[in-house]
């Protein structure tokens, strides 16, 4: 599939989860190219008066520029402590809804507005649905700057083919809250909960791009037209 194709099922699944904000409410903007399209389309239904009086929390500085720049007011959790809906993609998601996510770098912010909002959306293309977490993604691990290598060694214990991330001018890549991130192959993650619970337990580790039992809606975008999933949770 090229790229304009995806771009479409992508812009696809984000106008269709769009379409279950209402004004006044308070709403998670997520990070990356398919939430984008929700941000885009948020902004245009705000500028026609379609929405009003939304509460905006961005999960990233980038979201926050582009939100602002599109004249979509940004708040914190000084203003809300409970977001109604998030919006946000993902990099693969499994048949229970669990995901890995942070291949932009965003998963702490990310998962806080996943933890604490009532409904947490997803939005994908087709190509992002996997039988098993690993399988076409390695694992975002955001770890303190001091002791990465430590980590990264604690992680290779486990298991894991650990590289640290670097930017695009060859830099380590560096989070909104100043730390590092390790990419960590797994291979196929059999057991995601597991897994998560051993990497939750590690002074150093932040946070890692595992992200179980917070979704409620999986909205794919698919040549055929949307696939929507309701998960229980
Ligand atoms: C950023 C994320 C993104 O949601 C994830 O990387 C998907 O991005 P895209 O929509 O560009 O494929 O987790 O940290």
């Amino acid at each position: 599939m090229n790229q304009d194709n995806l771009s479409e099922l992508k812009k696809a699944a984000a106008v269709f989860a769009v379409n279950f904000i209402r004004s006044g409410m308070s709403v998670g903007l997520g990070t990356g190219s398919t939430a984008i399209y929700a941000i885009e389309e948020i902004a245009q239904r705000l500028n026609d008066g379609t929405l009003t009086d939304l509460v905006c929390i961005p999960s990233s500085e980038e979201t926050k520029l582009n939100a602002l720049s599109r004249n979509i007011p940004v708040y914190g959790f000084d203003r809300v402590t409970r977001i109604d809906i998030n919006i946000d993609g993902a990099d693969e998601v499994d048949n229970e809804g669990n995901l890995i996510k942070g291949g932009g770098g965003a998963l702490l912010r990310e998962k806080v507005l996943a933890q604490n909002c009532g409904r947490n959306i997803v939005i994908i293309d087709e190509t992002k649905l996997s039988e098993n977490l690993g399988e076409k993604w390695h694992l975002p691990v955001e770890v303190l700057p001091f002791c990465w290598q430590a980590e990264a060694s604690y992680i290779e214990a486990l298991g894991a083919k650990v590289v640290l991330r670097i930017n695009e001018d060859k830099e380590t890549f560096v989070t909104d809250q100043q730390n590092f991130i390790l990419d960590c192959n797994f291979g196929i993650i059999s057991n995601p909960e597991e897994l998560s619970r051993m990497l939750e337990h590690r002074a150093g580790i932040v946070e890692n791009g595992l992200f179980i039992n917070t979704t409620n809606d999986i909205v794919t975008g698919k040549p055929g037209g949307i696939d929507h999933k309701q998960i229980k949770r």
